[in-house]
């Protein structure tokens, strides 16, 4: 493990900012520690004191049931999550104070109120309602990053309907894939989005997609006001339903079970998984997190730059930032439209005070240079945060400078679709931090570094991540295939919830996460599996076999790289390499396209058949590993642990 040690970067590390512990609700180590062993010592205690901070119709009988791998939460329970992020902070006395502060990539601004947002939300519920949506039912929402993406969402949750975001670069097929899996019964879309400066023809995606898995109605938000075709039977327009609708609309106590959303994530097969959530459990751990993690204050104004495709745009730009009264910055375009700043000039425009965003970005940032952030006064921050990915020490240094000024602290948050809510991370004031590393366990969290029979690590040896208890905000199934969850989590090994993740755990009690251990890649911060990809490419006529691994990749984390056999008498050529690309854009969307094909006559294979991942990986990266790479992936221990993770598989 001495590999490890030397890619420490001298452990530096960065005391609790002053200014923070002094105002913040966690404000030492000491109180850290203290709370910590508390909700270790009576999980249901500490939890059950976070769910008596929000809003019950009825108060539970039992904070937990517990019979692995099912988790009930709150059980008996009766809540409302709409209700929470909106009713219950109109009650509170913040009825007009901005909820969502928006902006669109051609400029234009929308702010609504508590109490504007409350009366859009109860007019859409009351139009879902009106058309025959009932709970339970399966609702898509695939938009842009506007403000009806939230209103849909929070109208679903408060009506009962279970949505299912999809994010708007996903391609046709990916939609079509993913309504019929959840059964879909409504299409929520628009005629469009803008990115860089294009209309990005959602309404058209949809429509290609219905061809194959029809749905009962399609509602069309009208951004861009682009010809769109119209089914008069299936087609509705938002605005029309939303003139007609009532903003008065009572919502409804619904069990603490049930199901919140579903949201589809790569694993290690093929098909992505639909990961459920449900509501009470969910709601505290978004709830409990948001304020403790970015310390929230009332005048805060969060920008979290996630899509509300992803589960950190679900959590912290709609639900967390709402449940604790937060205003949430959304905007719907490219960091580099019109030009590099645009992430800046909207920090110093808005006033953001958080800025939460993915390592893949900030690297961009320091690529196009310092001269961009320093055009603006970002003045307004006070905290900084990363998430999705591992953030290399040198972009974190750059973070704190250029962008934090040297006085804001980095959250680096560790957790997944899965966990619903953050897991690991430092807490401003109270938890000093070191550049790569997510630091400690939230309180109610209890992490471990484990080997494959479920022993604890030795100190900075690489394992494989776990969680030992269960938390609120853990996913309950994978939507139809409840096998496939007990599998995958917690049959791996032997009665802890299995993240995928390698990591290792420092002196100091701090966790670093090195990457998957499985066959999921991250690319810029986005999930995919290497056989969703590899399916795509044996779907065209010319290619027999293929084989997808990850490459570290000094600014998008990774990078896929394929290894493809044609079919015989094929010949081999740029041309055909771009175009099996393409391919793959066109097939999942254009976040999964290869960066490298590598055509090979025969790709190499074990005695018994099977694709030599390993090697193909290590051909893949070279065996030095190129640019600021370090903390990314550790690549000989993660390698290791990966192969372990395949043997084992194997075997199975
Ligand atoms: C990775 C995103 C290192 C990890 C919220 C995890 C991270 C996967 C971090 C989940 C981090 C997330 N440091 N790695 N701070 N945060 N990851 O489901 O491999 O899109 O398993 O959720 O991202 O990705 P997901």
């Amino acid at each position: 493990m001495s590999d490890i040690k030397s890619v420490l970067v001298e452990n530096r590390s960065f005391p609790p900012s002053r200014e923070f512990s002094e105002s913040s609700r966690v404000a030492s180590t000491e109180e850290y520690e203290a709370l910590y062993k508390r909700a270790d010592e009576d999980p249901e205690g500490y939890w059950s004191e976070v769910a008596s901070e929000l809003h019950w119709h009825k108060t539970w009988e039992q904070v937990l049931h517990w019979e692995l791998p099912d988790a009930k939460w709150f059980v008996g329970g009766e809540t409302n999550l709409a209700y929470n992020c909106l009713d219950h902070q109109i009650t509170k006395g913040l009825g007009d104070k901005t909820a969502i502060l928006f902006e669109g990539e051609p400029g234009d601004v929308r702010k609504l109120s508590f109490s504007e947002l409350h009366a859009e939300v109860c007019r859409f519920s009351n139009a879902l309602l009106g058309m025959g949506v009932v709970s339970g039912d399966r609702v898509a929402i695939y938009l842009p990053m506007i403000p009806e993406a939230a209103i849909a969402m929070l109208a679903c949750a408060r009506i009962g309907a279970i949505h299912s975001v999809i994010f708007g670069g996903f391609s046709a097929g990916s939609l079509s894939d993913r309504i019929a899996d959840a059964g879909i019964s409504t299409v929520i879309t628009a005629d469009g989005g803008y990115r860089r400066g294009s209309v990005l023809e959602l309404k058209k995606n949809v429509d290609e997609a219905l061809e194959k898995t029809p749905v009962e109605r399609v509602i069309v938000v009208q951004r861009c006001k682009n010809e769109v075709n119209w089914d008069n039977e299936r087609d509705h327009w938002y605005h029309d339903l939303m003139a007609a609708a009532s903003s008065e609309h009572q919502a409804p106590a619904l069990d603490s079970e049930h199901p919140l959303f579903i949201l589809y994530t790569s694993g290690t097969t093929g098909k992505p998984k639909g990961i459920l959530h449900t509501t009470g459990g969910y709601m505290c751990g978004v709830y409990q997190s948001t304020k403790l993690v970015f310390d929230i204050k009332d005048d805060d104004i969060f920008w979290c730059t996630a899509d509300v495709g992803w589960i950190t745009g679900h959590s912290y730009v709609v639900y967390g930032a709402l449940l604790n009264g937060t205003t949430t910055l959304m905007y719907e375009g490219a960091p580099n439209h019109p030009e590099p700043d645009r992430f800046w000039e909207l920090i110093a425009k808005h006033k953001a005070t958080i800025l939460y965003t993915a390592p893949t970005a900030i690297r961009a940032f320091m690529r196009w240079g310092d001269t961009w952030p320093d055009k603006h006064d970002l003045s307004s921050l006070r905290l900084l945060g990363t998430v999705g990915e591992p953030i290399n020490p040198a972009a974190w240094e750059w973070y704190r400078e250029r962008i934090g000024g040297n006085r804001c602290p980095i959250v680096d948050t560790w957790w997944q679709t899965e966990t619903g809510s953050i897991m690991v991370s430092p807490l401003p004031g109270a938890i000093a931090t070191k550049p790569g590393s997510c630091t400690r366990a939230l309180p109610g969290v209890s992490i471990k570094i484990v080997n494959r029979e479920g022993q604890p690590c030795d100190t900075n040896a690489g394992g494989f991540l776990v969680i030992d208890k269960p938390w609120p905000s853990m996913l309950r199934t994978i939507y139809g295939d409840h096998e496939r969850f007990t599998k995958t989590y917690f049959g791996e090994i032997d009665g802890v919830y299995f993240a995928g993740d390698g990591a290792r755990c420092d002196e100091d009690g701090y966790f670093w996460v090195m990457g998957r251990v499985d066959d999921v890649i991250n690319v810029s911060g986005h999930r995919l599996s290497t056989m969703e990809v590899e399916s795509a490419l044996v779907s065209h006529p010319q290619v027999a076999e293929v084989a997808v691994v990850a490459k570290p990749d000094a600014l998008k984390g990774q990078v896929i790289v394929a290894f493809v056999t044609p079919m015989g008498g094929v010949e081999t050529s740029d041309a055909l390499a771009i175009e099996l690309r393409q391919h793959v854009a066109k097939e999942i969307g254009a976040l999964a396209r290869p960066e490298e094909i590598r055509f090979a006559d025969a790709l190499p294979k074990t005695r018994s058949g099977k694709i030599m991942r390993r090697l193909l990986r290590d051909l893949a990266s070279g065996t030095k590993v190129q640019g600021d790479v370090t903390t990314l992936e550790d690549a000989s221990v993660l390698s290791a642990l990966a192969a372990q993770h395949d043997e084992d598989s194997d075997e199975a």
